[in-house]
């Protein structure tokens, strides 16, 4: 059914801080004027909150993103609209310890509060790094005021000695490359002046960028958004338009709950499948959808991404990069060609108001080698790969494009590690009885047990399979893996070990079974076995007595749900509550 607009003008939530002489107004009125607004910005135009996670310590979402908020806010000067610069919680996935997702849920629930409790209509999400897409999302959800998402864009490619440098991937393979002492420490140095070129997010198809166009996909951001470069002049035209935008987006009441549909959903997963996305956009996209309760599990990323061809020439996966993928058109591209192959549900709202097909109907795609033709598609079946089974009874996750196709069906002995730390212990020793034959097990890492998932499943090689040229083996775990990361890994196993999952009771020897084509997981030794070692798990790791990685471990669903905290699903609305004075 098509969005109408609701009628215009009418009284805005921000006007119950600035509107009357009331003393309560006078106070609100007053504090906000010492910055220098005249009178007759309180008339009752939206209030727009920029939300900007700039940190320095982000250095993803980087000092260009104090720029792109000024853009922005000429945006929203020109419709009419008043703007306000807001920071919000940020958080890198290259510095935040023990690991970014810990503290995306914490996000979400800062972002949420910092739009609830405060004066705004309408909000521009300004995010870039790996969680502040998903949690501002998330937070704007619960909110459901209108929202819209702009992204500071990727960096510049990298290039080491005339070859591409991928963010992440490339950190990947020159460590294996010292480890199997292909490459010297001080080349390792040099190149690593090469991995970040200009301000901007992994250049990859990354997490960064897999979210950024999933923003896009699922139509909360505008048409194009996703693949800018962070120093592009179009990035900071992007900007401006999205401030523009958003006011328009008030005045309509063009609601987040209005664009994430079902529907909407279901196109995201499959452009996941396209353009060979992160592993994250899973946990990502089905917490953000128990935000707006839609019922997405893991089963419509099976249903849905399976028969997606993966087009998008992109590292981890394939071989360029995401200045290329603008280059070549972008994200549009992509979701046309879904489209034409009956892929794209193409009457999904956009915040542009009408249907996201009027907007990728004509895009043109400038260079085949990026965008692939069907016929040389990375892969046909290139959807996130859910597997099932003994030792994955709630799912687990594997992504078919950035793995081995000799390993995708595979029988081996299980080489385990209780924690990541055990693995740290053992991995380089060359005593350990491992080979390119076993599957490697690293337990402990879920969303309550490292605490917060992290980025730990493409645990690297021992140095004594490295040495023979292998490059590639089976790993399983409960984490999750970085989006530029590649390799047979299978993720996200659920329950998790620290729950009590078969996963707990998995002994080194045990022989283990994966089998992408039939989806399977299985832990080879008898039900009895399985239900007797069970029965006689204990947790085995201490738990945080306090703070907020005791509230986040007490709270955190599974993987398999989104590992979002379980009192914060849901949508709250953005009621306007009471006054303090
Ligand atoms: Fe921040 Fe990749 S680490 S975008």
């Amino acid at each position: 059914m098509a969005f109408v607009p609701k009628e215009w003008p009418r009284r805005l939530r921000s006007q119950e801080w600035y509107a009357g002489t009331s003393r309560d107004t006078i106070y609100h009125r007053g504090w906000l004027k010492n910055q220098g607004y005249p009178n007759d910005l309180f008339d009752g135009r939206p209030i727009i909150g920029i939300l900007n996670t700039w940190s320095e310590l982000t250095p993803c979402n980087g000092i260009h993103m104090k720029e792109l908020a000024e853009k922005v806010k000429a945006g929203v000067w020109e419709a009419g609209g008043f703007p306000v610069e807001v920071p919000v919680f940020s958080a890198s996935e290259n510095t935040f310890r023990p690991t970014a997702m810990m503290f995306r849920n914490l996000a979400a629930l800062a972002v949420e509060e910092t739009i609830r409790g405060q004066p705004m209509d309408g909000c521009v999400l300004l995010v870039g790094c790996d969680k502040t897409t998903p949690s501002l999302m998330m937070g704007a959800a619960s909110c459901d005021l209108p929202s819209i998402v702009v992204t500071g864009g990727p960096m510049l490619n990298g290039y080491y000695r005339g070859e591409r440098v991928g963010s992440g991937t490339h950190l990947w393979k020159f460590s294996e490359a010292v480890k199997a002492g292909e490459m010297t420490a001080e080349e390792f140095l040099e190149a690593e002046a090469s991995m970040s070129r200009s301000t901007g997010t992994c250049n990859t198809m990354g997490t960064a960028s897999s979210m950024a166009s999933m923003a896009e996909a699922l139509g909360m951001a505008l048409s194009g958004n996703a693949a800018i470069p962070a120093v592009d002049s179009r990035r900071r035209v992007m900007a401006q338009l999205s401030g523009r935008r958003i006011v328009q987006m008030v005045k309509d009441d063009l609601k987040p709950s209005d664009i994430l549909t079902r529907q909407a959903f279901e196109n995201a997963i499959r452009t996941n499948g396209a353009i060979g996305g992160s592993t994250n956009a899973v946990v990502h996209m089905l917490a953000l959808a128990g935000r707006v309760g839609i019922d997405i599990t893991l089963d419509d990323w099976d249903r849905c991404g399976r028969d997606v061809a993966t087009i998008v020439n992109l590292m981890p996966s394939g071989k360029y990069l995401m200045e290329e993928f603008f280059y070549a058109g972008g994200l549009p591209v992509v979701l046309r060609r879904l489209g034409e192959a009956g892929q794209l549900h193409k009457d999904a709202l956009t915040v542009s108001g009408g249907p996201i097909w009027d907007e990728v109907r004509d895009a043109a795609n400038h260079n085949p080698d990026v965008i692939l033709p069907l016929d040389k598609a990375l892969t046909r079946q290139g959807g996130i790969a859910v597997l099932r089974g003994n030792l994955a009874p709630g799912g687990a996750v594997l992504k078919p494009s950035a793995a081995s196709p000799h390993l995708l069906v595979h029988r081996g002995r299980a080489v385990v590690f209780e924690d990541i730390d055990d693995y740290k212990r053992q991995i380089n020793d060359e005593a350990l009885d491992i080979d390119e034959t076993c599957v490697m097990v690293l337990k402990n890492c879920g969303p309550k047990g490292y605490p917060g998932m992290a980025e730990v499943g493409n645990m690297g090689l021992p140095p004594k399979v490295l040495r023979k040229g292998i490059t590639d083996m089976v790993r399983i775990s409960d984490a999750r893996m970085s989006g530029t990361a590649y390799g047979t890994v299978v993720l996200h196993t659920s329950p998790e070990a620290a729950a009590g999952g078969p996963l707990a009771v998995v002994r080194t020897g045990d022989m283990i079974e994966l089998d992408v084509p039939n989806l399977r997981l299985h832990l080879d030794i008898s039900e009895a076995e399985l239900a007797s070692r069970l029965a006689a798990w204990t947790p085995t790791h201490e738990r945080p007595a306090s703070g907020y990685a005791w509230l986040h471990q007490q709270h955190v669903t599974g993987a398999d749900t989104g590992a979002d905290l379980d009192f914060l699903k849901g949508c709250r609305g953005a009621p306007v509550g009471k006054d303090a004075h």
